[in-house]
C-alpha cells in the first residue's frame, strides 16, 4: 500500500466523518447478522476501521472492553463525541497495518466495510495471532458482482434499496455532499468478487465461512481452533 494512497483514504474519510448520520445503509443492514455470529459476552473485542463508531457500540453491549482503531483522526473524534456514555471504548487512531496487534488476546475481531483498503495477505495473519483460541472473525466488506446469479440478486437488490432507502431515511438518494464525497472516494475503491474472497479467506483461515449478501456486501466468518479441537 503506498502512502499516497494512505493519505488519499484518511482524507476521504476526515471529509465522510463529517456527512449526517443515516438511519439505514448497506452496512447496517447486517449488523443484527454479524453480531449473532459473537458470543453473547466477551472480554475483549477488536474493531478494525471503525469509522464514527455505530457498530464498535453495539460491540461495547457485549464486551468488558472494545479497542477501535481507525485511520481518520476525524472519525475518532467524531466516534467519541457520540460514545461518551461508553467507558468501555478505547477509541485510537492508528493505521491498522502499523498497529502492534497483541497476542492470542481478542475473544472477537470485527471489521466493517474496511478489509478492501488492506492488503488480506499482510491483515490476516495478524488477526489470526491476535485472536484468543476459540475466537471469532466476523467481517462485512464491499463485493464485486459476477456471473448470473449475482445479476438476478442485483435485480431484486436495486427496488429493495430503494424502498428501503425511502422508508428508512425518507429519501431516494443521498444528500449531494454524500453522493460527492463518496464518488471522490471511489476513484481508488476496488473490491473482490465473492469467488475472490472466497479463494483468499480459505488460504489463509481454514474453513472461513464466506457468503454473499443481497446488498452488494461479503461476510466472512471464522473461529480460531482451540487447542481441544486441534486433538
Ligand atoms: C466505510 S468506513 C466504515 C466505518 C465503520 N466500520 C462502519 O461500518 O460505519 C471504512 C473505515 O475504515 C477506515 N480505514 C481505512 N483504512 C484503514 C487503515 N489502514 N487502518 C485503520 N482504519 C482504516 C477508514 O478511515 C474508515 O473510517
Amino acid at each position: 500500500m503506498s502512502d499516497a494512497l494512505t493519505e488519499k483514504i484518511q482524507r476521504d474519510f476526515d471529509r465522510l466523518a463529517l456527512l449526517q448520520p443515516v438511519n439505514w445503509d448497506h452496512n447496517n443492514h447486517y449488523h443484527g447478522f454479524l453480531l449473532q455470529q459473537l458470543s453473547p459476552h466477551c472480554e475483549r473485542i477488536l474493531d478494525i476501521g471503525c469509522g464514527t463508531g455505530v457498530f464498535t457500540r453495539l460491540l461495547a453491549q457485549r464486551a468488558d472492553r472494545v479497542t477501535a482503531v481507525d485511520l481518520s483522526a476525524k472519525m475518532i473524534e467524531v466516534a467519541q463525541q457520540r460514545s461518551q456514555s461508553y467507558a468501555n471504548i478505547d477509541f485510537q487512531v492508528a493505521d491498522i497495518l502499523q498497529w502492534q496487534f497483541p497476542f492470542e488476546y481478542f475473544d472477537a475481531i470485527a471489521s466493517i466495510a474496511t478489509v478492501h483498503h488492506l492488503p488480506l495477505e499482510v491483515l490476516l495473519p495478524k488477526i489470526q495471532a491476535a485472536l484468543k483460541p476459540g475466537g471469532k472473525l466476523v467481517i462485512l466488506d464491499l463485493v464485486e458482482s459476477e456471473g448470473i446469479q449475482d445479476l438476478v440478486s442485483d435485480g431484486i437488490a436495486f427496488p429493495l434499496n430503494l424502498t428501503l432507502q425511502l422508508l428508512k431515511n425518507k429519501r431516494l438518494r443521498p444528500t449531494p455532499e454524500a453522493i460527492a464525497a463518496w464518488q471522490e472516494h471511489g476513484m481508488t475503491d476496488k473490491y473482490l468478487t465473492r469467488s475472490q474472497a472466497k479463494q483468499i479467506y480459505q488460504q489463509f483461515l481454514t474453513e472461513a465461512q464466506v457468503r454473499k449478501h443481497l446488498f452488494w456486501r461479503y461476510s466472512v466468518v471464522w473461529e480460531k481452533s482451540s487447542p481441544q479441537q486441534l486433538n
